[in-house]
Parts: C-alpha cells; sequence; structure tokens
C-alpha cells in the first residue's frame, strides 16, 4: 500500500482524544473525517455504515465508549463502572452480528472491572480504559498484517481473484483482511487481477473496494454482482477471498449477503473460496452459523438505487444484510495463526480457545 492510499483509506482516527470516523457512506465522492462527539453519534454512525466492516466498527466501538465517559471524571469509580457497563450495551446494539463489536466492547468493560478491582480512581480507570481502546486498534494493524504474510503464498503470478463486499483497509485499521494479501503480493510486484463484486444493496464493493484498491494501484474491476457466475465460466476467477463478520465453531461464516451465492458459484466452478479474518471475529461460543443473529436492515436501501426510488411504493422487501456460507464451502480461514482448514470444529477450538 502507498503512502498517499494510508492517508486516504484510514476509518477510524484518534488524535488528542479525540475521535473521527471517516465517513463511508460519502465515498467514493467525498472525503469527510466526521469527528465523534457523544456516545449516541458513534451508535448512529454504526449503524448507518459511515463506519463499517467487522474489526472497524470493534475499534470505533472501542474509542465510542470512551467518547461515552472521558468526561465522567466527577463520578465514584463504582458509578463509572455502572455507566461504562450501559455504554456498552448501548452500543452494542448498534449491529448485531459482526462480533468484533461485541468482542471490543466486552474486553474494555472487563479491563474497567480489573483496574477497578485495583482501587484505582476515576481519572486512572479512565486513562487504562483509553490505553486500551488504542492497543485494540494497535493490535488489529499487526494482525491484519499477519493475514497478509498468511495469505501471500496463496497469490500467484496472473490470477484472477474475485471479492465480495469490502474487507479492506476502511474495515479494519489498515491493510484489511481480504485485502492483506494483495496488498502484500502488489508490493512484491506479484501481478494479478482483482474482480470487485460491486454488493447490492449499499454497494461496498462498488463504493469502496474498487476506490481503495485503485488508490493503492492494484489492477481492480468492477462488476455487478450478477455477473460473477459469467467471469467464473470465463476462467478469469482463480480464487475467491472474503472476510467475515463472525465464524462459528464449526467454521460457518456470516458475510455480506451475497457471500454465499459467490461460494455456491466458485464450488460448481471448482474454484477455492479463502475466508480473511482475525481471531476478533471467530465465535467459539457460536456452535454453527444458523445460530448467528443476521441484521435485518431498513427497506429504503433495497426500494432505492441512491435517491432514486427503483422499487414501487408499498412493495414487501427482505434485506438481511449477511447470509452463511457453509464451512464445507471454505477451502481455509487465513487468519494471523495461518491458514485454518477443515476439520473446522476441531482445528478452530485447537487454535483459538
Ligand atoms: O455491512 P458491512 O459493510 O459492515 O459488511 C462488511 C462485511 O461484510 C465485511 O466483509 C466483513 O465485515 C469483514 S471486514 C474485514
Amino acid at each position: 500500500m502507498n503512502n498517499s492510499n494510508k492517508d486516504l483509506a484510514v476509518s477510524v482516527i484518534w488524535k488528542d482524544e479525540r475521535l473521527f470516523f471517516l465517513d463511508q457512506t460519502l465515498l467514493p465522492n467525498e472525503l469527510v473525517q466526521e469527528e465523534q462527539l457523544t456516545v449516541e453519534q458513534v451508535w448512529d454512525s454504526i449503524k448507518r455504515l459511515k463506519v463499517r466492516g467487522a474489526p472497524a466498527i470493534g475499534i470505533a466501538g472501542a474509542y465510542g465508549l470512551i467518547v461515552s465517559i472521558r468526561d465522567d471524571v466527577s463520578l465514584t469509580p463504582q458509578e463509572l463502572l455502572v455507566e461504562i457497563k450501559k455504554n456498552a450495551d448501548y452500543l452494542n446494539s448498534s449491529r448485531p452480528t459482526a462480533v468484533n463489536l461485541s468482542w471490543a466492547l466486552k474486553r474494555l468493560t472487563a479491563k474497567a472491572e480489573a483496574l477497578f478491582d485495583k482501587g484505582l480512581s476515576t481519572r486512572k480507570i479512565i486513562i487504562g480504559l483509553t490505553e486500551e481502546a488504542v492497543l485494540i486498534h494497535e493490535e488489529d494493524k499487526i494482525l491484519c498484517r499477519r493475514i497478509g504474510e498468511n495469505g501471500l503464498p496463496l497469490i500467484k503470478e496472473g490470477m484472477g481473484i474475485l471479492t465480495h463486499c469490502n474487507a479492506g483497509a476502511l474495515a479494519t485499521s489498515e491493510l484489511g483482511t481480504a485485502t492483506a494479501p494483495m496488498y502484500l503480493a502488489h508490493d512484491k510486484g506479484i501481478s494479478f487481477k482483482v474482480y470487485a463484486d460491486e454488493t447490492r444493496p449499499l454497494l461496498q464493493g462498488a463504493r469502496l473496494t474498487s476506490w481503495e484498491l485503485q488508490q493503492a494501484g492494484i489492477d481492480v474491476t468492477l462488476n455487478c454482482d450478477d455477473m460473477a457466475a459469467s467471469l467464473m465460466a470465463e476462467g478469469l476467477i482463480d480464487m475467491v477471498i472474503v472476510g467475515t463478520d463472525r465464524v462459528a465453531a464449526n467454521g460457518d461464516v456470516a458475510n455480506k449477503i451475497g457471500t454465499m451465492g459467490v461460494a455456491i458459484l466458485a464450488s460448481y466452478f471448482n474454484i477455492p473460496v479463502y475466508v480473511a479474518c482475525p481471531s476478533s471475529t471467530i465465535d467459539l461460543d457460536t456452535a454453527i452459523g444458523a445460530d448467528i443473529e443476521i441484521e435485518e436492515r431498513g427497506e429504503d436501501e433495497v426500494t432505492f438505487f441512491g435517491m432514486r426510488r427503483t422499487g414501487p411504493e408499498g412493495i414487501a422487501v427482505r434485506n438481511p444484510a449477511f447470509d452463511v456460507t457453509p464451512n464445507e464451502m471454505v477451502a481455509g480461514l487465513i487468519t494471523e495463526k495461518g491458514i485454518i482448514r477443515a476439520p473446522y470444529d476441531v482445528n478452530l477450538k485447537k487454535m483459538f480457545s
């Protein structure tokens, strides 16, 4: 990733105790870093996908919790703890599917309890929690790089790689998950082509992935979702790499709606599907994919294309934001600890419990 792209594609910024999100709803037309001043604003930004992508909403939630208590210095430590738990529950209610959000909020709440148990003052608990949020952010950069290093050998000269949604730098702290091997392969001078599914209804592939990869100088072609089969039939796709919002203990993978369709097509054409994610996205407490709560979003996202109505008023609409790809369609999970392969129930437990 070249430096100019690094500057552009930063989704969450914590600077001088202030929180900014790059408003991804405005991309690729406008680059606006919006300051987040209240916990309600952070909740709303996550809900509306101003900040999005599983690792990024974990990081955003962690800083959002700090924003919610940073001025609470007059509270007793006990009162602060109550406030932290209440605000963590509230932030966690913004989006249900990506486990990284609850993971980050649980981690901060546990840290607050540990600092409280040590008898620290309110101010010191706030400082300690802020350090923990920064650590979550910094750790994610390292995780993404390791995912990139572990996925890099999969990318061979001349390959065509299909991706769906945006599991890029915009969805994380840096480098992305699905895109991390791509950025590293590009840095090494390996030439390959990326095909980005546009990803209806909210066009994360068109607005975000194709923009982000184009900024980085990676050879990327944008295609409508319904063209994936035809690209595969043409022999243009050698591998699929996507991200995920939650991996169940049996290796079933929740990701952006349409991912399961891509995986079914890939299995027909004998194309391997890899799913890239950090350990914070692996949820061993959820046994199977069917147990993952799938966010259902508003009908306007389906009946409108941007500002233009494209479905009749009053039409019944379904808008699940994610689907679950069965583990047998996943060739491997590219994680910071290496590529995990089937049997997932055994290997995930071995590596991550
Ligand atoms: O609704 P979104 O845009 O938050 O969905 C994002 C995805 O589905 C990503 O693929 C997933 O969160 C992984 S991001 C590294």
